[in-house]
């Protein structure tokens, strides 16, 4: 049982702000650092931090090789990554005072990931893997329609919101990660559980609340509600990342839905604590003192 991640990878540039640069404003970065990043390299790094799997699906340019070696030393398998000509995917990030994030993501080699190349993968994978994805990558809902036909289960974190998402056919997918205004987006309503749950009753739904914890909700079943670990808030960016990765790591090795949201808040709360995406993931061993 493999966890295949068709997923960005980015290199984040990071600047701390005293705040978030407005119309018009010209403001002065307090410090500046380059990261290892991108919703899907993030999310690799956790799964595979938290016991999983992992086979990364992406593509990077000549100046990738960075990106490359992350996941190398963090154990996922490399070997369907897709070298470009285009420039690797990268990411321009505010930190506030408070910790919270602005983001700008430039797609480059992200959205170079063919067709051909996605139907080239899908022959290694079967029902009993899990196909991982985000909203950063070229043909998302080409994967998965793929997934749907061979019976592969589909995990979405469905972010960052773009109007590509209406392309997918949420019937298709069994797990959806979302944060409160992703929910939103998904629903197009306020009430995302009852919505979702409502109008595909095949679909778990995760939703993620920030420091008020999570909940999963699944049409019949009861809703299950997981309460936020305390945290310093250094840097949230990866934080959601973290999640999912835990989250999908721990559907893959059978454990309950409780024990699954459990681990996840407690990487993702040990995740805030520190600066950057990929590089703020906690091992299993530190969660599990957590
Ligand atoms: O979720 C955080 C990530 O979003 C960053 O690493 C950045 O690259 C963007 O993809």
């Amino acid at each position: 049982m493999k966890l295949f991640n068709f997923g960005s990878l980015n290199i984040d540039h990071v600047y701390d702000v005293t705040h978030q640069v407005q119309t018009g404003e010209t403001i002065t970065a307090t410090s500046y650092d380059v990261f290892i990043g991108g919703k899907g390299l993030n999310q690799s790094i956790a799964a595979s931090k938290a016991g999983a799997q992992v086979v990364h699906i992406g593509a990077i340019g000549p100046d990738g090789s960075l990106l490359k070696e992350a996941l190398v030393n963090a154990g996922v398998d490399v070997s369907q990554l897709i070298e470009t000509d285009t420039p690797s995917g990268h990411a321009i990030i505010q930190v506030n005072e408070q910790g919270d994030n602005a983001i700008i993501v430039y797609g480059g080699a992200n959205q170079q990931l063919s067709k051909t190349a996605i139907d080239q993968v899908f022959h290694l994978i079967t029902p009993e893997d899990i196909v991982l994805l985000q909203n950063e990558i070229s043909n998302v809902d080409y994967i998965i329609e793929r997934a749907y036909e061979r019976k592969i289960p589909v995990v979405l974190n469905y972010s960052p919101i773009t109007e590509s998402l209406s392309l997918i056919d949420l019937n298709k997918v069994s797990y959806l990660l979302v944060n409160e205004i992703e929910g939103r987006a998904a629903a197009k309503d306020s009430q995302v559980i009852e919505v979702l749950t409502r109008a595909y009753p095949q679909l778990s739904v995760v939703l993620t609340l920030g420091d008020k914890g999570a909940k999963f909700a699944k049409a019949g079943r009861e809703v299950i509600t997981q309460k936020a670990y305390e945290a310093v808030v250094v840097d949230t960016t990866g934080a959601g990342d973290t999640f999912t990765g835990f989250f999908v790591a721990s559907v893959l090795s059978n454990k309950s839905i409780k024990e699954a949201l459990d681990l996840s808040c407690k990487a993702s709360a040990i995740a805030i604590g520190k600066s950057g995406a990929s590089n703020s993931v906690p091992t299993l061993e530190e969660v599990l003192d957590k």
